[in-house]
């Protein structure tokens, strides 16, 4: 069932930027684990209801290129936080009827976590409704560079209909609105191509307290935007 928010339009493509799992995490005296954790939790929430209100892509920033470079430990929990992440959600996917996709460069993670990412894609493949794309060992430049490769290589004039369809975000509109959490007002090389004409909303917010309440303002708030594409 739809819950009608009496919205005038909404967004096609919403992307976040989900930052501040660790300095909620402090705040209230734990581990930077447990922000991921809860993280992960506000990450279904978010899903469910943009799944419910209408939403047709949701584009979230799970792992950065850049994320690497994070004390090893830390990585090793975001990749098994992952896991089980995909395990449990699976579930939630086929009964909102949410189809799950990946963007970013999928190779450098275990073959493990490799195989459940696609099992996700393929059991969710006909789903319907929501699209959720998680953006995996994903930077902006890296992708567009992958990008212009495959066109070099099968001899592709390079123009923006071609760069388009050889990103990994080719099955998607342009984001529409991009939302960062946490009061940090920069976008990190997040979806820099396929935000050239995004409206931008940061924020104070930390990720594990970002609430559907919240986004609703924020959509409510993107309709009163006059977006012009450039023109008049
Ligand atoms: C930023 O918080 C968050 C990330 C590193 C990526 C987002 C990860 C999650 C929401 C959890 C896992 C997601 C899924 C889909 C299971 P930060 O650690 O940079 O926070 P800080 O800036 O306060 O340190």
């Amino acid at each position: 069932m739809k819950i009608n928010l009496s919205l005038p339009a909404l967004p096609k493509h919403i992307a976040i930027i989900m930052d501040g799992n660790g300095r909620w995490a402090k705040e209230q005296g734990l581990n930077r684990t447990a922000g991921h954790e809860k993280g992960a939790s506000t990450v279904r929430d978010i899903t469910i209801h943009c799944s419910k209100i209408g939403i047709e892509y949701l584009t979230l920033y799970a792992f950065s290129t850049e994320n690497w470079n994070r004390p090893r430990l830390e990585v090793e929990f975001l990749m098994k936080l992952l896991e089980r992440y995909f395990k449990s959600e699976l579930k939630i996917y086929l009964e909102n009827n949410v189809k799950f996709k990946a963007i970013g460069n999928l190779s450098k993670f275990s073959s493990k976590l490799q195989k459940i990412i696609k099992d996700t894609e393929e059991k969710t493949s006909s789903c319907t409704g929501l699209t959720q794309v998680l953006a995996l060992n994903y930077g902006s430049r890296d992708e567009i560079v992958r990008a212009v490769r495959k066109l070099n290589d099968n001899n592709l004039e390079v123009n923006e209909e071609n760069i388009n369809s050889s990103l990994d975000t080719s099955f998607m509109s342009d984001v529409d609105l991009l939302i960062r959490t946490s009061g940090e007002i920069r976008i990190s090389n997040y979806l820099l191509w396929q935000s050239a004409y995004a409206e931008m909303f940061f924020t104070q917010t930390y990720w594990p307290e970002f609430s559907t309440d919240e986004l609703d303002d924020i959509i409510s708030d993107f309709n009163k935007r006059d977006r012009r594409f450039g023109g008049l």
